[in-house]
């Protein structure tokens, strides 16, 4: 597959197969994630990969939480949107509802609850960085997080990158014995989407090139 047609096709999966995915399969998509560029190489992003009963284990954790202290998913502002930001998450939103729907679940209770089960997913991957770097080192992990998500659809696998749980980070660090230095920035589902439920079918769109480019000349 080349990049192109990846980057094209690529969009989150909320819907997995009970499909097994190999080891092999997983490191060689991580040895992927790890070729993105960072500032003076420092590869500051760092994964930690849980599956099977380890698994399971974070998603019970997660959802005893969520039962106990429920948040929702949202742009994470201290300060409301401007409009052409608050107008794209609308537009996003209405995409998924009418597929979300046909599940016969309330749609803050899909997106909710299924984020703390990575959408039944077999691999959760909980993305890290040390926190003895600056914010703008984030964006390297941001970096590498694109690669892995083109990675694993160019193996023919789904992601869906999962923002909500970092509400929970201290459960998970206590589940998965991360240390104290380290930031959970970010959770990425990983299996073989199931191509026919409907929370998979749709995609967002993007803003034309003049909403996101200015050029001088
Ligand atoms: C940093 C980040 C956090 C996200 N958090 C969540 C989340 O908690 N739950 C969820 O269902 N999707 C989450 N998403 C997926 C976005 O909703 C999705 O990427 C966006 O709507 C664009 O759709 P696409 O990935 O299908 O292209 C997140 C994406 C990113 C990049």
């Amino acid at each position: 597959m080349d990049i192109f047609s990846a980057m094209k096709q690529r969009k989150s999966a909320r819907a997995y197969l009970d499909k097994p995915v190999s080891r092999a399969d997983i490191e060689e998509i991580f040895k992927y994630a790890g070729l993105a560029p960072s500032a003076i190489n420092l590869q500051p992003w760092e994964f930690v990969v849980t599956y099977g009963e380890e698994k399971d284990r974070l998603v019970r954790r997660l959802q005893k939480v969520h039962a106990e202290r429920d948040v929702s998913c949202g742009p994470g502002t201290s300060a409301p949107l401007p409009e052409r930001f608050s107008k794209r998450g609308s537009k996003a939103l209405k995409a998924m509802e009418p597929q979300v729907s046909k599940l016969n679940l309330p749609f803050n209770e899909f997106v909710e609850k299924g984020s703390c089960s990575f959408y039944g997913a077999p691999v959760a991957i909980i993305v890290t960085i040390d926190r003895v770097f600056p914010q703008i080192r984030y964006l390297d992990v941001g970096l590498s997080v694109s690669y892995l998500l083109l990675a694993a659809h160019a193996k023919g696998l789904g992601t869906c990158p999962i923002g909500l749980i970092t509400a929970y980070a201290d459960d998970i660090a206590d589940v998965l014995s991360i240390p104290e230095e380290k930031e959970i920035v970010l959770a990425i589902s990983l299996g073989y989407a199931d191509e026919a439920s409907p929370a998979n079918d749709f995609k967002t769109d993007r803003e034309p090139l003049s909403e996101i480019f200015t050029w001088y000349e």
